[in-house]
């Protein structure tokens, strides 16, 4: 400090009341000696945080493969508790999960837009392609890079480390939409392919490493790190989307300028509030049935129609031979199945833990339900999937 020309008491009796005087002006509460501490710091604290932290490095890169939402209904409660999740919990990793079509990129990207703000830096990444993890951190690096000068490209610091030290110098949400497509396909869910098994050990360090900022993944499997890290209480949580409930459903169809409202809701619990599935089956209703949804009703059968039969087989081939198997004896089944009568009906004699497995990576594709019947776990296909096997047999 540098040293004044003053002596202390001209200070103490005749600048100190004056500095009080204007201080107590400038914040607007009386300034002291003694409440100088109390009073000043808790502002100056709050500001200089919001400019070192907002103001100058706030950056938002929404690539061009986030899709622009016209329009989006419903999943209010389900946007509160992600926003709560990731802006007051400060959770590090979120999964959002549930069947195709049901909303996940949507929701990812109505959610990113609505607590942009919260952080510096929002990045919105489509996995789209199947990039290598090495593509996508130097992507991320690249976009950060107001926070990583302190190292330079080429030096030993992996780039994985360098990411790391942006999420923890900085407050940034990372959405990576899309996983399914680095994992493996006619395997049990949630298993990398070949040469994406870092994705995994990248995911579980940001969610176990202490840092402040949040990735958001979408993925129609729930991934195993997730499974084995989430709970209410962890940084890491789990969303599974369940489709729109019936006023949002019922938005798409008007949209769609379907008639006979009333019936309507017949139709939403048939296609489970899928927006997707309700999209095709309203656009057939449309041109076939001149919009009327009681004449689609009347033909007493789930529509499936290519463009979702198509969806289907994609989703059908990434799907292990055990898990067809029980999705068979399931599509037979007129009534929900324990583990045990289901291992019972299935011709290759699988060990019980195979059927476990299966179950457990079917419920992970959202293409089984569960019932829970005096305790026991009854399982059965979803109505949509039910009729998809159907289908499959018949063709086949
Ligand atoms: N809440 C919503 N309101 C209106 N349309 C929606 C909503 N959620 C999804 N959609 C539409 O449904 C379709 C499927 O949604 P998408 O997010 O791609 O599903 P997912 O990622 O789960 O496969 C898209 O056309 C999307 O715009
Ligand atoms: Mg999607």
């Amino acid at each position: 400090m540098e040293i004044s020309r003053y002596s202390t008491d001209y200070i103490k009796k005749m600048l100190a009341p004056k500095l009080w005087k204007l201080l107590s002006e400038v914040i607007g509460e009386p300034v002291t000696k003694n409440t100088l501490r109390i009073v000043i710091e808790p502002p100056l604290k709050v500001r200089s945080r919001q400019q070192h932290s907002l103001k100058p490095l706030q950056r938002k890169i929404w690539s061009d493969d986030a899709p622009e939402l016209s329009v989006f209904y419903g999943y209010a409660d389900e946007l509160n508790t992600l926003e709560k999740w990731i802006v007051t919990d400060r959770c590090r990793l979120v999964a959002l999960g549930g069947m195709v079509g049901v909303g996940k990129t949507a929701i990812a990207v109505k959610l990113g837009r609505q607590i942009q703000d919260s952080f510096q830096f929002v990045i919105w990444r489509s996995l789209r392609g199947s990039p290598p993890l090495q593509n996508i951190l130097a992507d991320l690096l690249e976009s950060f890079s107001d926070c990583t000068e302190t190292t330079l490209p080429g030096t030993s610091v992996s780039d994985v480390s360098r990411l790391m030290e942006c999420l923890r110098s900085h407050r940034c949400l990372v959405i990576l939409d899309g996983v399914e497509t680095i994992l493996e396909t006619s395997q049990l869910a949630g298993r990398y392919r070949e040469g994406y098994q870092d994705y995994g050990q990248f995911f579980r360090q940001i969610g176990e490493l202490s840092h402040q900022s949040c990735l958001v993944l979408t993925c129609s499997e729930k991934l195993r790190v997730i499974d084995l890290m989430a709970d209410r209480n962890s940084p890491v949580r789990y969303y599974k989307l369940d489709g729109l409930r019936k006023d949002a459903a019922k938005q798409i169809l008007r949209d769609r300028e379907l008639v006979e409202e009333p019936e309507w809701t017949s139709l939403i619990d048939r296609y489970e509030g899928n927006p997707l599935l309700l999209k095709i089956v309203a656009t057939t209703i449309l041109e076939i049935f001149n919009g009327r949804a009681t004449d689609f009703l009347g033909q007493n059968t789930t529509f499936l129609g290519n463009q979702l039969t198509e969806e289907l087989d994609r989703q059908f081939q990434r799907i292990s031979r055990v898990e067809i198997e029980v999705m068979y004896q399931l599509a037979l089944a007129s009534q929900p199945l324990t583990r045990s009568q289901l291992r019972e009906n299935m011709p290759s004699s699988p060990s019980s833990s195979q059927v476990t497995d299966a179950l457990q990576s079917l419920e992970w594709r959202s293409l089984i339900e569960k019932i829970n019947v005096g305790g026991n776990s009854l399982f059965t296909l979803r109505p949509i999937i039910k009729k998809y096997m159907f289908n499959r047999f018949n063709n086949n």
